[in-house]
Parts: C-alpha cells; sequence; structure tokens
C-alpha cells in the first residue's frame, strides 16, 4: 500500500481526484485503467473487493491521509524499505 500511495499521490496530487480514482479503480479493477501496469504483470490483478462505493471513498480518503511509513511501522522496518 505505501507503493500504491505513493504512485497514486503522483498521479493525483489532489485529495478529490486521488478519491475519486481509486474508489472506481478498486470497485472494478481493470489491467485497461490501472495506472500500476507493471504492478500487474508482476503480481496479477487484485481481487474485486466487495465493498461499496462510499466505502472505497472512505478508504481512498484514509490512504490520502495516512503516511504510513511514519504511521504503522509494521513488524520490522526492513519490509518498509523502499525497494
Ligand atoms: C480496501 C482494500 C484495498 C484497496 C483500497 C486497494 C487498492 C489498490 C490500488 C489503488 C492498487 C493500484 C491500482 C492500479 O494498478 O492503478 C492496488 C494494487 C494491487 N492490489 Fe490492492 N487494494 C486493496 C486490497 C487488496 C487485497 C486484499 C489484495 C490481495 C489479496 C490486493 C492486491 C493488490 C495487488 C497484487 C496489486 C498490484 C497489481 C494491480 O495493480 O492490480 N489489494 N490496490
Amino acid at each position: 500500500m505505501v507503493k500504491v500511495r505513493e504512485n497514486y499521490l503522483r498521479a493525483f496530487p489532489k485529495k478529490e481526484d486521488f478519491i475519486a480514482y481509486m474508489s472506481t479503480w478498486v470497485s472494478d479493477p481493470k489491467e485497461e485503467t490501472s495506472i500500476m501496469l507493471w504492478a500487474v504483470k508482476k503480481y496479477k490483478l487484485m481481487p474485486y473487493l466487495h465493498y461499496d462505493l462510499d466505502s472505497l471513498k472512505e478508504i481512498a480518503a484514509y490512504v490520502y491521509e495516512t503516511n504510513f511509513e511514519k504511521e504503522h511501522k509494521g513488524h520490522t522496518n526492513i519490509s518498509l524499505q523502499s525497494k
């Protein structure tokens, strides 16, 4: 999610654009509309999640607001180092 957030922030610096694109994309993940095609090629398309659009907007807003590297250290710091 750290990488997804980075890429989305670069592509959609404005919060409303970020939320709109991410929530729509996650509600219907498609290769054609991916902004991270290399990730799709490497890991395959992420699964369809049964969240309604309003929930996805809330999740996208949370992702926009949260610096995971700062606020969530995970189990080890190693897993959060950029590749
Ligand atoms: C609420 C939960 C989740 C949100 C908001 C979310 C959001 C996203 C977004 C925005 C992308 C990048 C889309 C793009 O390519 O432009 C992505 C990629 C990805 N996600 Fe998720 N995701 C979630 C849950 C999951 C889960 C549960 C899995 C696996 C079981 C998963 C696996 C992946 C993978 C493998 C990619 C990279 C390949 C791709 O872009 O499809 N995600 N996710």
